[in-house]
């Protein structure tokens, strides 16, 4: 074949590959082993000398323009491949999808996770004891002495005449001041149980207790955690006041109050007009329980508190049930995706 014949030749089979297998036959046909351009270069061998030089020239530039005019069409058919390929593929967008529920944190475990995070960012351990506990741990040790009201059968669910469901989370006061020395400073979470039920008690419910134990500990280090964790938990604006009281475990016990949250302190419904939300009990760890758990009261003292996580969770949240707590009504919870 000529080189004006392949010139025009490789047009005109151009023209008309509308395909990827189409365009591989012409590749075979005139760029391949054996191809058109490959039998003119061959071609040079019956070529006189002086006219070799200027063969080859015309022979490679042939080669070079047959090469370009593939390379176009192979853009093209691959084009027409990838936009055929996207119209098969299709998505209809504006169909409706299947909804699938996102699940959330219950109420309860996000105010456990909020009192952590504050107290742990003070340097706080965490640690958990058993629900089942005896006696000498939810009792005795901690200076609840055998003809103590809170022993009545009525609050406390006896297992054994040992064995009790624990009615605080205060037992793990003992266990962390028997595994560890001071400096200690302990957050215990867990479940707590007591015979009694209305709308703002439950036979179980859940408590946060709170344990430092070291030289110089007053009543005021447990103002100032305090102080902080009201502000951390319900407003900047929050302040606390402590009001005398009595446990067994503390000396002197405190009840401490929250400023109110929604009226800032005027009186409201939430406060019952006074201005003051009681939250939590606590106060200066009694020497007799420092002494029953083997650390002399005469170097260390100690503070500690016991927070109601569902009474927290009610107040922060406006709930007034304590049951829809552990109802499980997808409803309810729902309200509460962070
Ligand atoms: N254990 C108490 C209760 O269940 C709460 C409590 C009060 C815990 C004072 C403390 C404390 O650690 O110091 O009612």
């Amino acid at each position: 074949m000529s080189m004006e014949t392949i010139k025009t030749e490789c047009q005109e089979a151009l023209a008309v590959v509308e395909n990827a297998d189409q365009l591989a036959a012409f590749w075979a046909k005139y760029l391949g082993k054996g191809g058109e351009v490959q039998k003119l270069m061959a071609g040079i061998k019956s070529v006189p000398n002086e006219e070799k030089k200027a063969y080859g020239q015309a022979v490679n530039e042939i080669k070079v323009w047959v090469q370009s005019l593939y390379d176009e069409k192979k853009v093209e058919i691959d084009k027409k491949a990838m936009m055929a390929r996207y119209d098969e593929e299709v998505i209809d967008v504006t169909l409706p999808v299947k909804e699938v529920a996102a699940g959330n944190l219950h109420p309860l475990t996000c105010i456990k996770n909020e009192i952590i995070d504050v107290f742990v960012g003070m340097g706080f351990d965490v640690f958990e004891g058993p629900e089942i506990e005896d006696d000498d741990h939810n009792f005795t040790r901690l200076n609840v002495l055998k003809d103590h009201p809170s022993r009545d059968m009525q609050d406390t669910f006896w297992l054994t005449e040992d064995l009790l469901l624990r009615t605080h989370t205060s037992p793990g006061q003992i266990r962390v001041m028997d595994a560890q020395k001071p400096p200690i400073k302990v957050l215990v979470p867990g479940k707590v149980f007591r015979s009694d039920s209305d709308a703002t008690h439950s036979p179980m419910f859940s408590q946060m207790e709170g344990l430092v134990v070291d030289k110089h500990i007053t009543l005021c280090d447990l103002q100032g955690m305090l102080d902080q964790f009201v502000k951390a938990l319900f407003s900047d604006a929050a302040k606390t006041r402590l009001r005398p009281s009595y446990f067994p475990f503390t000396e002197p016990s405190v009840e401490v109050d929250v400023s109110c949250f929604k009226c800032g302190g005027e009186g409201c419904s939430l406060c019952k007009g006074t201005g003051w939300i009681e939250v939590l009990g606590g106060g200066v760890v009694n020497n007799k329980v420092l002494e029953n758990c083997g650390i002399d009261s005469s170097k260390y003292s100690g503070l500690a508190f016991g927070i109601g996580i569902e009474r927290i969770a009610m107040l922060k949240y406006g709930i007034n049930h304590m049951g829809k707590l552990f109802e499980n009504d997808i409803e309810f919870l729902k309200q509460f995706k962070a």
